[in-house]
């Protein structure tokens, strides 16, 4: 079985109405659809906003519906000046920024693991990359691709300041607010992950207005990415 989780209804219901055979089971406030996309089984749900919702879903995915590969898919705040709105980042590693120990000699993001970044699937990447490459293909105007680092935190990133620091401290690519808490959950659960994000905004200045003009424009293409790396499976 694999999971797919997207934090918002744009981010997910276009990939539940493909599903063929669909039912749909409620636990602890969220609807999990179950069907099959395509030749495989899925199990799709919307979490809502947050890094707490990320990770009740997905132990709730790994418990109770025993899925063995986790797929996060929606949109993210770019932290590369190269990097503009319906391009798509793929996780290498997530990481949760906002996790400060650092009172006690620990890095930002780390806990107890030694490494402070989570490793996503090097097989759910490659079917992930496959699938971008499949999408790009029949598009006039492509979108750009790039594997790195996706942090998580339970803010919306809309200061240049902010974006600097992330950069910086963690190397990474777009910023969001629950890859960081699937990937740690899957860690633990020995599951594996990848996170797909597309990018809405600069995560600076005007990132609000961004986010919300592409929100909706971007959920097609979601489904599409979604669909083509669960294909690849
Ligand atoms: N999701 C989309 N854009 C974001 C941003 N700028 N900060 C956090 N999460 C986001």
């Amino acid at each position: 079985m694999i999971g797919i989780i997207g934090a918002l209804s744009e981010e997910v219901d276009l990939v539940c109405e493909r599903l063929i055979d669909q039912t749909t089971i409620e636990k602890a406030n969220y609807l999990f659809h179950k069907g099959k996309l395509g030749e495989k089984e899925v199990i799709i749900v919307k979490c809502d906003v947050g890094k707490v919702n990320a990770a009740i879903c997905t132990q709730i995915l790994i418990d109770m519906f025993k899925c063995e590969r986790i797929i996060f898919g929606g949109v993210a705040g770019a932290l590369l000046m190269n990097l503009n709105q319906g391009d798509v980042v793929i996780s290498s590693h997530a990481v949760q920024f906002d996790i400060d120990l650092t009172a006690f000699g620990r890095r930002h993001g780390e806990l107890t693991d030694k490494d402070r970044l989570t490793p996503a699937d090097p097989d759910l990447i490659n079917a992930a990359t496959i699938g971008f490459d499949e999408m790009a293909e029949n598009m006039s105007e492509p979108p750009a691709l790039m594997v790195g680092t996706i942090v998580s935190g339970d803010s919306f990133v809309s200061n240049p300041d902010t974006i600097k620091w992330l950069q910086r401290e963690f190397g990474a690519a777009c910023t969001e607010m629950e890859g960081g808490a699937v990937g740690f959950t899957c860690h633990i659960n020995k599951i594996p992950f990848v996170i797909i994000r597309v990018i809405s905004d600069s995560a600076g200045d005007g990132a609000v207005e961004q986010f919300d003009t592409f929100l909706s424009k971007t959920s097609q293409m979601l489904c599409d990415l979604l669909s083509r790396t669960v294909s690849h499976l």
